[in-house]
């Protein structure tokens, strides 16, 4: 027989995938999962259960309902002061997924390259911890006459690393100087603690021709399986990225849209509130975490805290710590060295997800205290 597709039958089984399934197997507490164990706001979920029955199930329009996209440029309005037309500067999406792949083939030509901040190929500028300062020289020497666009994620994921707005100037005035486009998945743009703002590179002088933002339902509202994205574009690259969208799904299903505008325009105090208990949750992990020898790097946002493993003197590395803890103190977390496709990662770093409820994080640190003793 013929051969299937020979670079995704190269590619391994990620890592989420190997520790799901040892969580499964040792019936561990899963904080290698970045999404939460309860639903998201009820009245979101009433109102799509409601729309279900009263609405059309049938394709809606390819780029999202009307009210969604009028949803979606609302609150970039509200939060951003961003103006975004939602007739040609607006595409739904199948999950910010389905945005980032839609707007990489909307942009991209064969001997293009990418400057990734942390991550996979081409041209990858790596962060470094403690804290993930992005390191100008190595970005300045990411750029090059190929350059087509930076692909950035920010609030990143695994990091809770918030890009400053020095940083996002110093992206901005090398994209200007290299004639690049900026990808921002920014699907945690809600998920940010300590009274810190997030700041989407798309608000920075010159930069509202030359950027995609990307959002996410599933985030914002604590509902990860609905899927709905959003790709907020410039007229010219909407229309690309919604000719993608033409052939990826072409829709995504029309009353969960409806809900997701429903949603979008709650009140700030739903917004504030939703961050201030996930920084809770992190604050309560964090010092559970550091009583039980783990201490943690900050995270100002995501569902994401990272702990430092070298205390504890175990002898082998992030990956073997992860499945240790896994099966001896059946909780599972992810180990930071898969993020990384250069050598060299670091080997003491594990990634905790802390978007669980109370008891789950109480108990996890519990069963992690005992390991120690
Ligand atoms: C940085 C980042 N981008 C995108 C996604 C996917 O978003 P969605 O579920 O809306 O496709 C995730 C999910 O974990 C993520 O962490």
């Amino acid at each position: 027989m013929k051969t299937a597709n020979n670079l995704l039958s190269g590619l391994g089984t990620t890592i989420f995938t190997v520790m799901s399934a040892l969580a499964v197997e040792h019936q561990a507490i899963n904080l290698g999962q970045g999404y939460p164990d309860t639903e998201g706001p009820r009245d979101v979920l009433e109102h799509a259960a409601a729309a279900l029955l009263t609405h059309s199930n049938q394709y809606p329009p390819l780029t999202g309902l009307l009210e969604l996209r009028q949803a979606v440029s609302a609150i970039n309005r509200r939060f951003y002061g961003l103006e975004i037309d939602p007739l040609t500067e607006v595409v739904v999406t199948s999950g910010g997924t389905e945005a980032l792949a839609a707007s990489l083939i909307a942009l991209l030509n064969p001997g293009d390259e990418v400057i990734r901040l942390l991550g996979a190929t081409p041209r990858i500028v790596r962060l470094n911890p403690p804290d993930w300062g992005l390191p100008e020289p190595a970005l300045r020497a990411a750029f090059s006459p190929r350059t087509k666009l930076v692909l950035l994620n920010n609030p990143m994921n695994p990091t809770g690393k918030l890009f400053s707005s020095r940083e996002l100037t110093l992206i901005a005035e090398l994209m200007l100087q290299h004639d690049a486009y900026a990808i921002c998945d920014e699907v945690y743009e809600h998920l940010v603690f300590d009274n810190l703002r997030h700041i989407p590179l798309m608000t920075l002088p010159n930069m509202r021709d030359r950027t995609i933002r990307i959002g996410s339902a599933g985030k914002t509202f604590s509902l990860t399986g609905w899927k709905i994205g959003y790709a907020t574009a410039p007229a010219a690259l909407a229309t690309l990225i919604a000719k993608a969208h033409q052939n990826l799904t072409f829709t995504s299903p029309p009353n969960l849209q409806r809900a997701v505008a429903y949603g979008l325009a709650k009140d700030d105090a739903y917004f504030a509130d939703f961050a201030q208990t996930l920084a809770r949750k992190r604050d309560r992990l964090r010092s559970g975490l550091t009583n039980a020898g783990l201490p943690c790097l900050p995270s100002s946002g995501s569902y994401f805290v990272i702990a430092d493993i070298s205390g504890l003197e175990f002898a082998g590395d992030d990956q073997a710590f992860c499945r240790h803890i896994t099966e001896t103190a059946k909780v599972t977390a992810i180990p930071l060295s898969a993020f990384y496709d250069q050598p060299n990662a670091p080997t003491n770093l594990v990634r905790f997800a802390f978007c669980k409820q109370d008891h789950v994080l109480d108990e996890a640190v519990a069963r992690l205290s005992r390991l120690r003793s």
